[in-house]
């Protein structure tokens, strides 16, 4: 458990999968089944965009969170293929996930971009889930800190007065995907150091200790409750094993 002082939050991030009709279906899986008992876990869903009105329709009235997987830092206008906060809000998002190492990678997003993403994000009314990780090569080549240091702070910059409405995940590139999850001391490690660091930061100071910090990377039923048990892990943001509700409800029950 995460010391008691954080509620622990399980995200599913659908990225690019999933028809309307299956979305109905997993919404009302994970209703039917989703344990009241386990209401101290939080519990949101990032489906792709056009997904988004039927699985906010089939989650009303549940306390199943909707986000939306990006957002373009503009108000509105000339960008084609881009979403706004404004529109996320309005198709019932209450979170958007902002600098997916998948965004990173293939839309060869900034850390700076990142920050003004975040910014939209809460202008918005919107809770910016902000991912952040160093990828293998970085790791091996000992720079993992300074990678999370300089993501971290870029993607905060933005953000007047850094209030504290926003969350991170931690995604390690090489875990995501791969089946390798991190192990409890690494991600322990990383999260660890994360909290130092917004806590020193002007603006957030000991706010820190009330922020989320989710892990996320090849994140299963199995890998749940020890990730958990780590002071720092505040829950998960899960790829792969949310498009089963049966492992998504695993996961769930085992953070709680
Ligand atoms: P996997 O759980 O499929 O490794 O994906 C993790 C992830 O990128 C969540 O955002």
């Amino acid at each position: 458990m995460s010391g008691g002082r954080r509620r622990p939050l399980v995200a599913g991030n659908w990225k690019m999968n999933l028809l309307q009709a299956e979305a109905a279906v997993w919404c009302r899986a994970l209703r039917s089944d989703l344990p009241t008992s386990k209401a101290a876990v939080g519990v949101a869903v990032f489906p792709s965009f056009p997904l988004l009105p039927v699985v906010a329709r089939e989650l009303t009235g549940s306390s199943i969170a909707v986000g939306g997987q990006d957002l373009h830092p503009a108000e509105k206008g000339a960008h084609t293929g881009d979403v706004s906060g404004a529109q996320l809000a309005d198709a019932g998002c209450t979170w958007v996930l902002c600098g997916h190492s998948e965004r990173r990678r293939d839309h060869g997003e900034s850390d700076e971009l990142v920050g003004r993403k975040a910014a939209a994000a809460l202008r918005h009314g919107l809770t910016p889930l902000i991912c952040l990780g160093e990828t293998r090569d970085e790791r091996q080549a000992g720079r993992t800190f300074e990678v999370l240091e300089r993501q971290l702070r870029a993607a905060l910059a933005p953000l007047d007065s850094r209030p504290v409405g926003f969350a991170l995940a931690y995604e390690p590139v090489w875990a995501i995907g791969t089946g390798e999850t991190a192990t409890p001391e690494i991600a322990q490690e990383a999260h660890a150091f994360l909290r130092r660091l917004l806590a020193g930061l002007e603006g957030v100071g000991p706010a820190a200790e009330g922020l989320s910090l989710l892990y996320g990377g090849s994140v299963t039923p199995d890998s749940a409750p020890g990730l958990i048990a780590q002071a720092d892990i505040d829950g998960f943001l899960v790829g792969g094993a949310s498009l089963d509700p049966r492992n998504f409800l695993a996961i769930i029950r085992g953070s709680g």
